[in-house]
């Protein structure tokens, strides 16, 4: 399958970027093909109406159009989502074709807090209903990632890591179950 990831911050030692490295290379394992966006693709200038689309929301646009589903890394921000990607998917719900409509996505966070960034994905949630999108139930949550993710951004914990498994076995499944979407 065509498999898309997103997420990480803007900062180049981000933990989420590191999980999506990881989280990447699981599903490149499992025989899939990835695209992964993440630090300055991300780094869109903020929305405008009337504006012209960035070029980096035309690719991601794309990818996401051609993809089986997504795999979405997003730090925690005050409870919520952080602005720079809920920027990029505000550019991407104005596009037409919008990619987001039956697009499966598996949520996933990580934070130095104990919490390990759950409460921002229940923001996604309500974002991602709101333009179609599907968010598995399942959801990857790294807690105390700054001291648990090894440097090539697998978790430590064999909990965290048998949670990783079960989270993109079902949204391998699912994606699989329900098709290409062009
Ligand atoms: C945070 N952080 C944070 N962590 C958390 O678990 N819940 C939260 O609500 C917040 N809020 C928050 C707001 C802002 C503005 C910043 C900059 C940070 C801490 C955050 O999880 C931590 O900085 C992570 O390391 C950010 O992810 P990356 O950059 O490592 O991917």
């Amino acid at each position: 399958m065509n498999l898309a990831l997103m997420g990480g911050s803007l900062r180049p030692e981000s933990l989420n970027g590191r999980l999506l490295g990881h989280l990447a290379r699981e599903a490149s394992a499992r025989g899939h093909e990835v695209a992964a966006f993440s630090g300055r693709a991300l780094a869109m200038p903020l929305y405008a109406e009337g504006a012209p689309a960035p070029a980096e929301a035309l690719a991601l646009q794309e990818a996401l159009l051609g993809a089986q589903g997504l795999v979405l890394v997003s730090p925690e921000y005050n409870a919520g989502i952080p602005g720079h990607l809920k920027n990029a998917v505000d550019w991407l719900s104005t596009l037409k074709p919008s990619p987001w409509p039956g697009l499966p996505v598996l949520l996933c966070a990580a934070s130095p807090g104990a919490f390990g960034g759950a409460r921002g994905l229940m923001a996604w949630r309500a974002t991602l209903a709101n333009m179609g999108a599907l968010a598995l139930p399942e959801v990857l949550t790294v807690p105390h990632a700054d001291q648990q993710l090894e440097a090539d951004g697998a978790p430590s914990d064999p909990r965290t890591r048998a949670q990783a498994v079960r989270a993109l076995e079902a949204f391998l499944s699912l994606a699989e179950r329900l098709g290409p979407r062009r």
